[in-house]
This record gives C-alpha cells, structure tokens and sequence, in this order.
C-alpha cells in the first residue's frame, strides 16, 4: 500500500457528526432531538452518558476546525442538527443555528478543508418524533424541507450533501431492536420507518437540487454496508439467515437508493409483518432521484449461524434463528473484527451490482483504549494498523477499476459513541472528558504524513517523476 498512489484529486478527509460533539444542547435555540430524549431515560446508554456536552464542540469550533486542518485533510464530514436548524422540526428557521454551521464551513473553507455536509445523523427533532417519527408518512414532506433550508442556507459554501447516515440504524436500531432513539422495538415499526427514510431521501434530493441550484453540487447518501457471512459455509441454514441479514441491512438501503425498487425478500417481510397495509412501497420508484455520490460507511463482517427456534434479532425481523457468531482474529474494543477484506467485498460489490456512481468511503475506523503516556502522547500502534490495512483496501478496489472518489476516517475526535457512551475511543484526536483537552495521537500524526506523502508522490507524477 506504501507504494499505491491515489489519485491526485482523491479526498483525504475525517468525519464526525452533531450529537456526537457539539454538546450545548439546550443553547442557541436549539431545540430537543431524540437522542436528548433517550440518552436521558434510565438504562439506554453505557453510564447513562448523554451528549449534553459531548466535546462541547459548539464552543470550540474555532479551535477544533485548526485541529482538523492541522491533519492536513483535504475534507471533513460534519452533520448539521436538524433541531438547531429547526427548533420545531418544520416551519420557523433559528438565525443562530444556521449561523453556527456558516462560521463552521467558513473557517474550514479558510483553513482550506472542503465541507461534507449531512443532514441527517439521527438526531430527529423530538417535536416530530411526538407526531410520530419516522413511522407518519409526512416524515417525508419534513425531511424534504429541512433539506431545502439547509440547502439554501449554505449554498454558498457547501457542494459535498448526503441525506442520511446509515438509515439502517436509524431505521432498525432505533424501531427495531430498539437500542437506538427513539427505542422503539416492534417489527413492523422497523420496515416502516425505513420505507419513509428512503422516501425522504429521494424527495430531499429533489427539494435541494431545486433549491439555490450549483453546478457543482454533488449530492448523495450515507449507507453503512457490512457485508454478512455465515459462520460455517457449509451449512444451507447458515447460509439463508445471512442472505436474509445481508438483504435486511445492505440491499434493502442500495436497492431503494439507487434503483428505487425493494428486494423481494424485502416485500415478503413486508407482508409478513402487515407492512404492505401501512405504507405504499411502488412510491419509491416514481419519487427516485439520481445521486452523484454514494456514501458508504465500513467498520466490520457480520457472521451469522442458524439455530433453529432461536428469535430474530431485533435489528433483523424475520431473520429466524440468525444468532450473531464472534469474528474470527482480532476485536476492536466494540468487539468488531478487523477485515479489511470485507471493504474491497463491499465496493467490488456495489460496483459490479448497481448502476456506476462514484463512491466515498464516509467512515471507517476502529476503539482501541488508549493510553496516556507519562509525556502526555497517545501512542496507538493498534488504530495506525487498522487505518493503513482498510486504506490498503480502497487502492485494491482502485486497482480493481472501482470507482472510489474519497477517504473519511471516523473519527476526527473521541465522541459520544451513542449507546456504549463514551467509553468507546475513535479518534485520530484524543479528547480528556474531564477538561476537554484535545491531544492529537500519533494516528492523527500518521494520517498527516501519510497525506502529506501521497501529495508529494502526486507531485512528482504531475511532473513526469
Ligand atoms: C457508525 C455511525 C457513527 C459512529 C460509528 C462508530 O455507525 O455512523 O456515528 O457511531 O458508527
């Protein structure tokens, strides 16, 4: 991989979204989101850790957006809360939360790092979610009209737009298992909310290119696309729950992405669970619109075994007798294998089965408990490794004719990570939750040189070296 030279324009960024960082969130007239709601209700989250003050990134942006450029990114991938937007979900737009995502893309735009902007990372409005959430059909007409204001708002300075992060948890952790805001665990709630997230896509993907219209714009969606293998390939039941887990959390999202169409499989759970009575699925088909870029998030494998009698996981109805088995090799402090062979399955397979659309790797990346050394450096070897293997992976796919625009390491910084709270450590940048001080660990330093070393070898390429 040392010796792969990405292309010249390829962008070499670090994500990290609204909840996870921004902290004040009762300030500046933002209202109330369902993960405020859930993170405050007993037994939800690790510790009961909520994302009151996250990194309290809302008060030191200036100083954050210097960290981040001073990795030497090309791009950062940042979500706008829609409650700061919308306080009320729809209808009147809050001066000082858009003024807060201005100054954020402004500064970095200063600091010479392209904005990624997306609009969703699960944090709904609670006053939408009191209407019914993503389970009432006009979720649709909200989502596409917070997509026009914020369009409109940062039309300026923004041309990089995904809808949503991962509708799949959204969609199945947060109706389904219920582990995710807004902790609904029911079936049928699943399929449902997912039907009306892939629909508000599409219609946001019209409201925006029809609002404070650019030729540059580039707009698309964020799908987490984690292949899933049977355990024991030999067995024909190993291999049917994993298909039927695979179609749940990957083809479901891609095939009502990009081709407007559902899985079979997909509409026999639908009856299955009287979805077909609740919602009408032939509407994506005419609501589709064309993305010019797709998203795609990659932590992990999937394995599955069959046991016969043992209940669908809650993320996965109608999976039956799907019980999750242990990667093999080495974990992530999330208990996530390390495959960076799954990322080349994952965009060889996106490649070879949809329609050509160019591709960013939006996250990718790896807990590890780090440790502080008496000289105040974080030093960790086990995040460099995974790193350079998954970047390892995208030149395979490059290599391979795949179509890969970009690269974002999840995370810039130490976060909320949602349910496990903030135990789990992502950061290329180390955040201490008791005087926020921010230390760049020497994975941050790596990505740096390792930036700075492409550029260089590009350099010499342009130059005929
Ligand atoms: C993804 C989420 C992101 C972060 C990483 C670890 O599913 O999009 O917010 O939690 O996982």
């Amino acid at each position: 991989m040392s010796e792969y030279r990405f292309p010249a324009d390829f962008l070499w960024g670090v994500a990290a979204s609204a909840y996870q960082i921004e902290g004040a969130v009762a300030e500046g007239g933002r209202g109330p989101s369902v993960w405020d709601t859930f993170s405050h209700l007993p037994g939800r989250t690790a510790r009961g850790e909520t994302g009151d003050v996250a990194i309290d990134h809302y008060h030191r942006m200036e100083e954050d957006v210097d960290l981040i450029a001073g990795l030497g990114v090309d791009a950062y991938r940042l979500s706008i809360a829609w409650p700061r937007v919308l306080p009320r979900g729809a209808g009147e737009v809050n001066p000082t939360g858009v003024d807060f995502y201005r100054r954020l893309c402004e500064r970095l735009l200063e600091r010479g790092v392209t904005p990624l902007v997306t609009l969703y990372h699960w944090d709904l409005p609670q006053v939408l979610q009191d209407e019914g959430g993503w389970q009432d059909p006009r979720s649709v007409d909200w989502f596409a009209e917070y997509a026009a204001v914020a369009k409109e708002s940062l039309a300026d300075l923004v041309t990089l737009w995904t809808t949503l992060n991962e509708p799949w948890c959204a969609a199945f952790l947060g109706h389904g298992s219920g582990l995710f805001a807004p902790g609904v665990a029911e079936p049928g709630a699943a399929f449902v909310a997912a039907h009306h997230l892939m629909l508000a896509h599409h219609h946001a993907v019209r409201a925006m290119r029809d609002t404070s219209p650019r030729a540059e714009d580039r707009l698309g969606i964020v799908l987490n696309v984690i292949p899933a293998r049977p355990a024991r390939p030999e067995l024909a039941g190993d291999v049917e729950v994993a298909a039927i887990v695979d179609d749940i959390h990957n083809r479901l999202f891609l095939d009502t992405a990009l081709l407007g169409t559902y899985p079979d499989s997909i509409l026999a759970l639908h009856r299955r669970f009287g979805v077909d009575e609740r919602i009408d699925a032939s509407a994506l088909a005419a609501a589709r619109a064309d993305i010019d870029l797709l998203g795609v998030n990659y932590y992990n494998i999937n394995r599955f075994e069959h046991r016969p009698g043992a209940p669908a996981p809650g993320e996965f109805p109608g999976a039956d007798g799907a019980v999750p088995a242990p990667p093999p090799g080495d974990v992530t402090d999330m208990g996530w294998g390390v495959e960076p062979d799954g990322l080349v399955e994952v965009l060889r397979g996106i490649d070879a089965d949809y329609p050509a659309v160019p591709i960013y790797v939006t996250e990718n990346g790896a807990a590890y408990p780090d440790r502080v050394g008496a000289d105040g450096a974080v030093d960790d070897p086990r995040r460099i490794a995974y790193l350079r293997a998954h970047i390892g992976a995208v030149a395979e796919a490059l290599e391979a004719g795949v179509d890969v625009r970009g690269y974002f390491a999840w995370s810039a910084f130490d976060n909320f990570e949602w349910a496990s709270g903030y135990r789990m450590r992502f950061g290329l940048i180390r955040v201490d939750y008791d005087t926020l001080a921010r230390t760049v660990k020497a994975s941050g330093h790596w990505y740096r040189d390792f930036i700075a070393s492409q550029r260089r070898a590009t350099q010499r390429t342009s130059r005929g070296g």
